[in-house]
């Protein structure tokens, strides 16, 4: 069964919880990203923890190995129950994170970026990145799992072809998301949430369709509606 996380992409804890208290009795994952978290630090995490809920941390972090796995396990301490970080950073990076936290983190969903949903073919040329970035997503995601992540965050085109070459234990958090008639904003990938439940995501990850909706609580009611259809 796909699971919902409702991105809290605003400014301050005050909206966030408004926006909580409203979703609270329907939603059970909330996602807290750079703009929030680097304004309210862990209060939000400890906010949402309180409260009950799941908490996808999206900081994605990328630095040396030994960094990178002392800011998940800070993650980790604040309550976060998913985490993520740049496959790009490498098998090591990686490696060294997941064992770090493991033993005392059972539990938690330890996720890699793969290739940015914004970073086109332009993007990956210029970086000489080969291939196309279908390929290159699942070239870091086979590295990323080599390396003990427990799954990745990608488009939900790709979600078929990752769970083909690496196995339905492999998670796939999917943003990109767009129930019919709302808003495509500046996603370009995008389908809808049974679409991509079909396919096998794990986690979709749903921000203005719910977050800017007239009425945040029904447009939450549709998704999880479409996700038990
Ligand atoms: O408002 P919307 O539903 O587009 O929000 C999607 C959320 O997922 C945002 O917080 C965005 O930063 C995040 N995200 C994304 N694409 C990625 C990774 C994260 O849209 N590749």
């Amino acid at each position: 069964m796909t699971k919902l996380i409702v991105a809290l992409d605003v400014d301050s804890l005050a909206e966030a919880e408004k926006a909580v208290d409203k979703l609270g009795g329907k939603v059970e994952w909330f996602k807290v990203g750079k703009q929030l978290f680097t304004a309210e630090g862990p209060a939000i995490v400890a906010m949402l923890k309180k409260k009950g809920f799941k908490v996808f941390l999206d900081l994605k972090f990328h630095d040396i190995p030994n960094t990178v796995a002392q800011a998940v396990k800070s993650a980790l301490s604040i309550g976060a129950d998913m985490v993520n970080f740049h496959a790009t950073g490498g098998s090591e990076m990686i490696r060294t994170a997941v064992e770090k936290n493991r033993p005392s983190y059972p539990d938690a969903e330890l996720i890699a970026v793969t290739v940015l949903t914004s970073s086109g073919q332009s993007v990956l040329d210029e970086l000489q990145i080969a291939g196309t970035p279908e390929d290159a997503v699942l070239r870091f995601a086979g590295l990323a799992k080599n390396a003990g992540a427990d799954g990745v965050v990608c488009s939900a085109l790709e979600i078929e072809a990752l769970k083909k070459a690496y196995g339905s234990e492999f998670k796939v958090v999917v943003p990109g998301i767009r129930p019919k008639g709302s808003s495509v904003d500046d996603q370009k990938r995008i389908m809808t949430p049974k679409q991509a439940s079909d396919l096998g995501a794990d986690y979709i990850v749903v921000g203005r369709p719910i977050m800017k909706a007239a009425d945040p609580v029904a447009a939450a009611e549709a998704v999880l509606a479409e996700l038990s259809m």
